[in-house]
């Protein structure tokens, strides 16, 4: 190709993630890989019939844009339920292509060039690109272990008359801390007078151990005005793979996403939204347990942990938890998760690349969502480091 065609990335320091290079590396030294976030067990049968179902009854040709209606309007009813709040199914509810399709369509739509986007670090990987296609300009405020708590004074510090859009994540990749209501209204003190819309990833919003349970951005009734919550099918029914998510928003912002959504993807697999509408009318008991299925394998992991010399931090939520090496390796944590691989056969994410800024903590993260099978096998491995 002649050099002149070689275009100039936009996104000139991405390569290939750290989760696919080490999903790689656990294949070629068959390392039990706790390190990519995703099950290693099926989704519920329901869920597959009605899927076999749909497909057999000729669901097969495009979706409504915005989603097919029965499941927009079961998660309008979800919604109430949890938050106390129910969206407007036609205009506040889009379905879309797994959650990282909302986070983008959402950061397209809403972040204009010079705009600045506030996250807090560490951050999941997807929202830096998205902002930096949209000409943004991303702001990190580093959290500190082990509590991973915005500071508030930091973060005012932060904003700007460019500050455009904040984003959040609650249960947290990768931390496993959660945002309580008193974060929400601290954050809602922050912007209150200002043009500023919030982004809160809430994929993780059914697998939360806090005793005051997920505390979501629709919760809050000022927030939610300028609010767009993004969730994820494929963390909340073990089918990652099915990449069926949604963002709910006022319909003024959620007409804006739309645009971007109308000619990204169009519309999502038509027979998984009615399988899934299916599976939350008829086993909403699937969700409402979730947390308790997720605790009692975040339990048996760490007690299968607990004669290692990993210090394991809270988890709150989510299905990953931090383990902090420092009694174990003098590595930095990417070297210290390749040795894991290749030398214990166990594959694991160094938190280091979830942050801009160089890390110097010893931590790395696992992945309980596997069989217990599969964690006992991780666990007794790590047990003798
Ligand atoms: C915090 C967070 N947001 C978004 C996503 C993407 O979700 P989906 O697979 O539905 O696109 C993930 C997946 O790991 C995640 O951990």
């Amino acid at each position: 190709m002649s050099a002149a065609l070689i275009p100039e990335s936009k996104l000139p320091s991405l390569g290939t993630t750290i989760f696919t290079q080490m999903s790689a590396l656990a294949q070629q030294h068959q390392a039990i890989n706790l390190s990519q976030g995703f099950p290693d067990f099926d989704g519920p049968d329901y869920l597959k019939q009605r899927l076999a179902h749909h497909v057999s009854q000729g669901a097969n040709q495009y979706a409504p844009m915005t989603g097919v209606a029965p499941l927009r309007q079961a998660i309008a009813e979800k919604t109430a339920a949890l938050y106390g709040w129910q969206p407007d199914a036609d205009h506040e509810v889009t379905v879309t292509a797994g959650a990282t399709e909302a986070l983008f369509a959402a950061i397209s739509a809403l972040v204009r060039p010079g705009d600045e986007v506030i996250c807090f670090d560490p951050s999941y990987d997807s929202y830096a690109p998205a902002v930096t296609l949209a000409g943004g300009v991303l702001k990190r405020l580093a959290l500190q272990p082990p509590t991973f708590k915005v500071d508030w004074m930091q973060f005012a510090q932060l904003l700007s008359d460019r500050t455009r859009m904040v984003i959040l994540n609650t249960p947290h990749n990768p931390s496993a801390t959660v945002w309580q209501r008193d974060d929400f209204q601290q954050l809602w003190q922050a912007i209150a007078t200002r043009e500023i819309y919030v982004l809160s990833d809430e994929v993780y919003e059914h697998i939360c151990f806090a005793r005051e349970g997920h505390a979501s951005v629709l919760a809050h009734p000022q927030l939610r005005q300028r609010a767009i919550a993004v969730s994820s099918f494929g963390k909340t029914f073990h089918m990652t793979g099915w990449k069926v998510g949604y963002c709910v928003a006022p319909a003024a912002l959620s007409a804006e996403v739309r645009k971007v959504h109308q000619y990204l993807t169009f519309s999502v697999n038509t027979p998984a939204q009615l399988a899934i509408a299916d599976m939350l009318q008829q086993q909403p008991q699937h969700w409402r347990s979730l947390s308790d299925f997720y605790r009692d394998r975040r339990d048996h992991f760490i007690n299968a942990l607990a004669a290692s010399r990993f210090d394991v931090l809270p988890c709150e939520g989510t299905y990953f938890l931090l383990a902090d090496y420092r009694a174990i390796s003098y590595q930095d944590d990417v070297s210290f998760c390749r040795w894991l691989t290749e030398h214990v056969g166990v594959a694991a994410i160094p938190l280091s690349v979830f942050c801009a800024e160089s890390f110097p903590h010893t931590l790395i993260r696992l992945c309980f969502a596997k069989q217990e099978m599969t964690l006992d096998i991780a666990a007794e491995r790590l047990c003798q480091l």
